[in-house]
């Protein structure tokens, strides 16, 4: 099964879609993570993403559809996978069905997460990420056991994302709004879309994934 999940910075995309690939074996597909690792090893991809994921803004279309395509070329895709932050344009959307086209395969089920404002702002400001393993955590629901200490690996220091700045998460939470909510229309048009709350705690909001991707 190719599942997307669509929403906003912040609205619990990334924790979600851990828990559903554990759960299915199928791999999470998150653009923003494989950007980060680029920009962890320094490579010219990693330097020139950096440059927009700081200030917020989109990278641009042709990087990110190349490298999703080699990626979901992946043996391990081979069964199903999540995507986690893509497509995030019209572009991208149509080339991901243009390429999945030429796969003979095609997208099954878009899940998008409705949140408002306020607790998204709430939620990226108190991220805290392990920088060593990924792991993600915040201040207020979803605190390490002990403080500053990832629960998976142990390392001490745990980081606040450099987008996660108030004044950037105001231009992400913007350019969602501009450039990738028209994707609920485009998916709602092929009859792929299913909305759940993602205000709600962890495990209910994953119960209602299960449902909507059953
Ligand atoms: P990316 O890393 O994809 O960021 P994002 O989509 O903005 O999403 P986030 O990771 O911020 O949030 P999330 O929805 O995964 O929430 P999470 O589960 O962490 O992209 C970063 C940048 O890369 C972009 O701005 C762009 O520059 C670039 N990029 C990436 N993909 C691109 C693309 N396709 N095209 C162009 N550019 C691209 O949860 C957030 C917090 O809330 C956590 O602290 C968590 O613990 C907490 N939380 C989660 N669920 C709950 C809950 N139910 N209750 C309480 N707290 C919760």
């Amino acid at each position: 099964m190719i599942i997307i999940f669509l929403g906003a910075p912040g609205s619990g995309k990334g924790t979600q879609a851990k828990q559903l690939s554990d759960a299915r074996s199928w791999p999470q597909l998150s653009t923003g993570d494989m950007f980060r690792e680029h920009i962890s090893t320094k490579s010219d991809l990693g330097m020139k993403a950096k440059s927009f994921m700081d200030k917020g803004e989109l990278v641009p279309d042709s990087v990110v559809v190349d490298m999703v395509a080699v990626r979901v070329k992946n043996p391990d895709c081979k069964n199903g996978f999540i995507l986690d932050g893509f497509p995030r344009t019209t572009p991208q959307a149509e080339a991901l069905d243009l390429q999945l086209k030429g796969m003979s395969r095609a997208v099954d089920r878009v899940v998008l997460f409705e949140i408002e404002n306020e607790e998204l702002v709430r939620r990226l400001t108190g991220r805290r990420t392990c920088p060593k393993c990924g792991s993600v955590f915040h201040l207020v629901s979803k605190k390490p056991q002990v403080e500053d200490l990832c629960d998976s690996c142990g390392h001490k220091g745990l980081k606040q994302r450099d987008d996660d700045r108030a004044d950037v998460v105001h231009n992400r939470l913007d350019v969602y709004r501009k450039q990738t909510a028209p994707l609920i229309g485009y998916y709602q048009k092929q009859g792929k879309l299913r909305s759940i709350s993602a205000d709600q705690d962890f495990d209910a909001v994953f119960r209602d994934i299960i449902e909507a991707t059953s």
